[in-house]
């Protein structure tokens, strides 16, 4: 309060200046600092060049997807392997024999084994937020990557469902730790006009450990053991993960939050190699001030009123992320185009080449996220992921047969063709978009809190689709495709009305985008409108205690309390 009401005494703001242009200003002028100025005048201007050591980082960081993506390539054709089945759940083998093609895979404890890792990867997360922002991110992500190696260990070896799930809990909570992190990690060292191309290399990796785990999936299916080798190798990724942190530096927004400001000057020198990094530090140091001058709590902060706008986007676009259809295909697939009477093999092989057009097609978000945006992808898949879901429900409506699931030889290449354009819309939009405008949006103070909020948001909706996907296809069978088609068109509409368009914005300057938005400013505006009545509110207690009497506090206590 102290630094505010400074800066209202020396009546350096204007009425319609935003509400926290002005607290910078208040801070800033209390500082002695003369960089005080108005947000519009501000020239976004990138320092340095793309160094090495920047690249490493950014490999690093992206490291965080891949081990994520090993995982969710790995489950569907692990309990695909009939070894494992008889081990472990031998009641899936029997219905086999007496189950109609949509629902012979239709087992709880089988689902459970798929998504019991996302339930932990909640608890991970929540966990990630705070040693993101007491440790630092490289710890974190070094944390993130020894559960999943322990995780690995477990598993590997087990002779019991109840190993096999423990393993699965362990390697949930690195997962969970590691994609709350990785993409902050990304977006904090990328220089802020190559935000995009950067952050989404956390989903590139992601769909390139999808797809090394399905060509191991694929090349093991004719060894007994092979569930046993596919589960193991998770530790690879995960040991990656642990040597490259440990040879990164700690993001600058980091260092200057808990007021190690010249290593994080030294960090920004060394990652955009150039001596003059004055400009970027400073907007840095200005978050700081803002973030340290926060006494609330960041889970508490994300969900006050201040922080709607940015709550509300990323909640809707992790949401989204799921609600696109996507992980019904990429944990279910070999089970799906099993189902259609394509043999376990071809089933697999279908498997990975869906993984390989989910990597290329991931490349052109990388290389056109920062000219065209975030929004104009988002849009453009919904449109289209729509028609491959509806063509999808029409042609299994009409073609498989109900008792043998069987579909015509001709029509499983189409469905797979079909499969494949659905693949490259979430690859190039519901992807890597969400997890790129979610670590974007917001402020220094809840920017740990709100990845990790991200990241539960997405795990409670994978986990949701991982439990029941197959019951639904069980149940509403080619609705199930329809019901994805429905949400699709939401999910443009949406987007187009409601997400700011976040490329080429300094991270520091994003909120600048929601009190610009023709909706979201005008929420943003009532906020204002309240915190300065609070402000109006606080002088006059302090001038009526200055004074001894409470009669300033009668008149203004008659505004109320602003909600926080
Ligand atoms: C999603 C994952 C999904 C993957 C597929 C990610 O954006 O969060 O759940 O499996 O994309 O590439």
């Amino acid at each position: 309060m102290g630094q505010l009401q400074q800066g209202s005494k020396k009546g350096a703001f204007s009425r319609t200046q935003p509400w926290n242009m002005r607290y910078r200003q208040a801070a800033e002028e209390a500082q002695g600092s003369t960089t005080a100025r108005a947000h519009d005048d501000r020239v976004f201007k990138a320092s340095g060049r793309i160094t090495f050591s920047v690249l490493l980082a950014c490999f690093v960081g992206a490291c965080t997807g891949l081990v994520f993506g090993y995982d969710i390539g790995i489950a569907g054709g692990v309990i695909s392997y009939p070894d494992f089945q008889r081990r472990f759940f031998p009641q899936v083998l029997e219905a086999h024999a007496d189950k109609d093609a949509f629902c012979k895979y239709n087992d709880p404890l089988l689902q459970l084994f798929v998504s019991v890792l996302f339930l932990a990867g909640i608890v991970g997360a929540f966990l990630g937020s705070f040693t993101a922002k007491q440790w630092g991110r490289r710890p974190t992500m070094m944390l993130g990557g020894l559960c999943f190696l322990i995780g690995a260990v477990l598993m590997a070896p087990a002779v019991h469902v109840a190993m096999l799930i423990i393993g699965r809990v362990v390697m949930g909570l690195g997962v969970g730790i590691c994609v709350m992190c990785g993409p902050l990690f990304l977006s904090e060292l990328a220089p802020y006009h190559l935000r995009g191309a950067f952050n989404t290399q956390f989903q590139l990796f992601i769909t390139i450990g999808i797809l090394v785990a399905q060509c191991i999936n694929y090349g093991n299916q004719n060894y007994e053991w092979g569930w046993r080798l596919n589960l193991g190798l998770a530790g690879l990724p995960a040991a990656l993960l642990m040597v490259g942190a440990a040879l990164v530096p700690e993001t600058p927004a980091h260092l200057v939050e808990v007021g190690r400001e010249e290593q994080g000057r030294q960090v920004l020198r060394r990652i955009r190699g150039a001596e003059d990094v004055e400009v970027e530090l400073q907007d840095i140091k200005d978050a700081a001030v803002a973030a340290r001058s926060t006494k609330v709590n960041p889970w508490r902060a994300i969900f006050s009123r201040k922080f709607t706008p940015q709550l509300v986007t990323i909640v809707a676009l992790q949401v989204f992320n799921q609600l696109d259809g996507i992980n019904s295909i990429m944990f279910y697939a070999p089970q799906l185009f099993d189902a259609m009477g394509s043999g376990r093999r071809e089933a697999l092989m279908t498997h990975v080449i869906i993984g390989a057009v989910n990597v290329a097609t991931t490349f052109v978000a990388v290389f056109t996220v920062d000219s065209l945006g975030r929004t104009f992808w988002m849009v453009e898949a919904s449109a289209h992921m729509m028609a491959c879901e509806v063509i999808m429900g029409v042609l299994i409506a009409l073609k498989m047969d109900p008792v043998t699931g069987a579909i015509p030889k001709d029509i499983t290449v189409g469905l797979i063709v079909v499969v494949c354009v659905f693949i490259a819309g979430h690859a190039w939009g519901w992807g890597p978009m969400p997890w790129l405008v979610c670590s974007e949006v917001q402020p220094m103070h809840t920017r740990a809190a709100g990845t990790a909020l991200a990241t539960i948001v997405n795990f409670i909706l994978t986990f949701i689709i991982g439990q029941c996907f197959l019951s639904m296809l069980c149940s509403m069978r080619y609705g199930v495709f329809f019901f994805f088609a429905g949400w699709l068109a939401f999910m443009g509409v949406y987007t187009y009305f409601l997400v700011p368009e976040t490329k080429g914005v300094p991270i520091d300057e994003i909120e600048y985008k929601f009190r610009n938005h023709w909706a979201w400013g005008k929420l943003m505006a009532k906020h204002d409108a309240a915190q300065e009545a609070k402000v109006v509110d606080d002088i006059a207690d302090d001038l009526a205690a200055a004074r001894g009497t409470s009669s300033c506090k009668v008149d203004v206590a008659k505004k109320g309390k602003p909600e926080m």
